[in-house]
């Protein structure tokens, strides 16, 4: 009988998927595997579940000499060695596109609660100091009529640019490739990277973290955008110098930041936590329930694909695809 071990919990529906299918399976509870824990599980079984928080390198994947498919819980994958895997003929999966929505709903409430200082006016509310109604209390940036730079016009970036078109934003593009479809049907502007830093009101990151993006966002770049501008990142945190934007955002380079991933998630840099102009997210880009309830069936489904000889449906490496 096929064996997967999952790393963390997961939703039932995604549990039925693997028993529907005859797979075995052994679902992790409590703290987070050590390495070596997960070294040790990884020998006896045929596939593995995990999140993104773990760390799935070329050691784990050797001591899997069974092992067939690496099914991530996330549309991101960079924490999966996925070089080591296609080497070892092990197959790697994500789970794209049930996530786009509510990844770019999260993006765009955050764009709007920095503009429009929703977080500190909570609580301002919550210490009691809302004392009536003037003029010029709390004041924000208008949405409307500015300019949303996306970085990265894949699904999540397009969904983004979507709900900018309903706020009356100008959006402009960068991207590796351009997309001339998508920039007839959100009114979009490609623009080379260093144009969308100079021109944009709000800089918004859709980009995998690979070896090419890491750092992408330094000290050069944040000199390069309006100090009246705001980055949103929603992508992933090492993207983005998290020392070089704590040093733009208290020298006034840029006017503040609404962040969902961090550089050294979980731990966030101490100083982004004492700065107003900055809105801070626990990593909860498509947390909404009927999502993430996708997200871990997609996950089984990958899964359980690979042990019964059929292509999983969201292979990141297909050349080890034998079928
Ligand atoms: P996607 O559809 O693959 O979009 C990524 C886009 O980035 C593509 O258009 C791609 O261009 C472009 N790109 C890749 N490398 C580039 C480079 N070096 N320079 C310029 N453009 C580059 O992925 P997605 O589904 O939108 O997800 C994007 C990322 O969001 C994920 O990788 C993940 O890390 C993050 N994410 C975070 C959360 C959260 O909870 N915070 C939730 C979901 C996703 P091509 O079209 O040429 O490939
Ligand atoms: C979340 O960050 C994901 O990549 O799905």
């Amino acid at each position: 009988m096929k064996k997967v071990f999952i790393t963390r919990r997961v939703f039932p529906e995604a549990l039925m998927l693997l028993e529907k299918e005859g797979i075995e399976y052994e679902m992790h509870q409590g703290p987070p595997l050590a390495q070596e824990e997960l070294i040790e599980k990884v020998k006896q079984i045929d596939g593995l579940i995990c999140l993104l928080g773990d760390r799935i390198g070329r050691e784990v994947l050797k001591a899997g000499r069974r092992l067939k498919i690496v099914a991530n819980v996330a549309v991101g994958y960079d924490n999966i060695d996925v070089e080591a895997a296609s080497e070892l003929g092990i197959m790697v999966t994500n789970t794209p596109e049930v996530l786009t929505e509510a990844t770019a709903d999260l993006t765009f409430g955050l764009l709007l609660a920095v503009a429009r200082r929703i977080v500190e006016g909570d609580k301002v509310v919550r210490k009691g100091g809302f004392h009536g109604w003037e003029l010029d209390f709390l004041l924000g940036t208008d949405v409307q009529g500015k300019a949303l730079g996306i970085i990265g016009l894949g699904r999540i970036g397009a969904a983004v640019a979507r709900r900018a078109r309903g706020f009356g934003m100008k959006v402009l593009y960068y991207n590796r490739m351009r997309k001339p479809e998508l920039e007839q049907e959100l009114d979009a502007e490609f623009v080379d990277f260093e144009k969308l830093l100079q021109r944009s009101d709000f800089v918004s990151v859709h980009l995998p973290l690979t070896s090419e993006t890491h750092h992408l966002f330094s000290t050069e770049e944040f000199d390069k955008m309006k100090p009246t501008a705001f980055l949103i990142n929603v992508a992933r945190g090492a993207i983005v110098d998290e020392e070089a934007l704590v040093g733009a955002l208290k020298s006034g380079e840029i006017a503040g930041a609404a962040l969902d991933v961090f550089e050294h998630e979980p731990e966030v840099h101490p100083e982004l936590l004492r700065m107003d102009n900055v809105v801070l997210a626990p990593h909860i880009g498509s947390a909404a329930r009927e999502t993430r309830v996708r997200m871990a069936i997609l996950a089984a489904e990958n899964a359980v694909a690979a042990p019964s000889g059929r292509r999983p449906p969201n292979l990141v490496n297909p050349e080890v695809w034998e079928g």
